[in-house]
């Protein structure tokens, strides 16, 4: 029999948009607004990108965790991590606010996909909010993985990541994406770099738990360039920009 095939047409805007865009100094943030909701029972007024919020809830609804953790920062304008930022400066100094706080265009809170999370406390610091390598904060990071999170600035990847150690700050990438950076420890930087050695057509990192695999790969895209990628039509697949020169393609099989 024939198979179906569906054409998706990928172009050079795709770049900066999707779960897996790099946000950082070296990478800004080209492309805002995506669509957003507001957190319910969870901090006030927090929003995060819609899959992101979904997710998170999820996440906290599994570990029964809605009222042990509070949401202390999520979605921010260019124009609020602005005044984070130069509040910061005046409050924290130099030194302080370029290890903790992202410069205006370079955060991921930016994009919807970042959260920062504290132990539920009369008091919380809302730049560091306390989340500590233990009790119920330490089992949502051990978690969060298979909820698509990954814990975004560690401690010994400070030279990577440019940013401090950060506990409390989690970052929505999607699974298996998560799986993968967690369990060969990559930032972000590191895994949308391996992602490079895998074009597309040609090497795919493959991804495999129980009957399913995923394949991930690389498709360079020049400035203007528009591409067709052939899919089967009842296939998974996911375009994600990685935010630098190319998309990522994640592509599912075996349901
Ligand atoms: N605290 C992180 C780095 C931010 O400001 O985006
Ligand atoms: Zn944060």
């Amino acid at each position: 029999m024939e198979k179906v095939m569906e054409k998706v047409l990928v172009n050079s805007a795709d770049v900066y948009k999707g779960y897996l865009i790099l946000v950082n100094k070296d990478y800004p943030l080209k492309k805002e607004s995506v669509s957003r909701e507001r957190l319910s029972g969870i901090g006030e007024g927090i929003c995060l990108e819609n899959r992101t919020a979904s997710m998170l809830m999820q996440l906290l609804n599994e570990l029964k965790a809605k009222k042990k953790i509070t949401a202390v920062s999520g979605y921010r304008s260019f124009k609020e991590q602005e005044k984070i930022y130069t509040n910061s400066l005046d409050e924290n100094g130099r030194e302080f606010t370029e290890k903790y706080v992202a410069l205006p265009g370079a955060s991921e809170h930016q994009t919807g996909l970042a959260i920062d999370l504290g132990e539920t406390k009369k008091e919380i610091n809302f730049l560091c909010p306390e989340f500590p390598y233990k009790g119920i904060c330490q089992e949502f990071r051990e978690k969060a993985a298979s909820y698509g999170f990954i814990q975004r600035y560690e401690k010994e990847k400070e030279g990577i990541t440019g940013i401090g150690h950060e506990p409390w700050h989690f970052r929505y990438v999607g699974y298996p994406h998560s799986k993968i950076m967690r369990e060969g420890n990559l930032t972000l930087e590191e895994y949308t770099e391996e992602i490079e050695n895998h074009p597309y057509g040609e090497n795919p990192l493959v991804f495999g738990e129980g009957k399913q695999k995923v394949e991930i790969s690389y498709l360079e895209m020049g400035e203007g360039e528009e591409r067709a990628l052939s899919f089967l039509a009842d296939a998974i697949y996911q375009v994600s920009g990685n935010n630098k020169k190319g998309v990522i393609i994640t592509k599912w099989q075996g349901r």
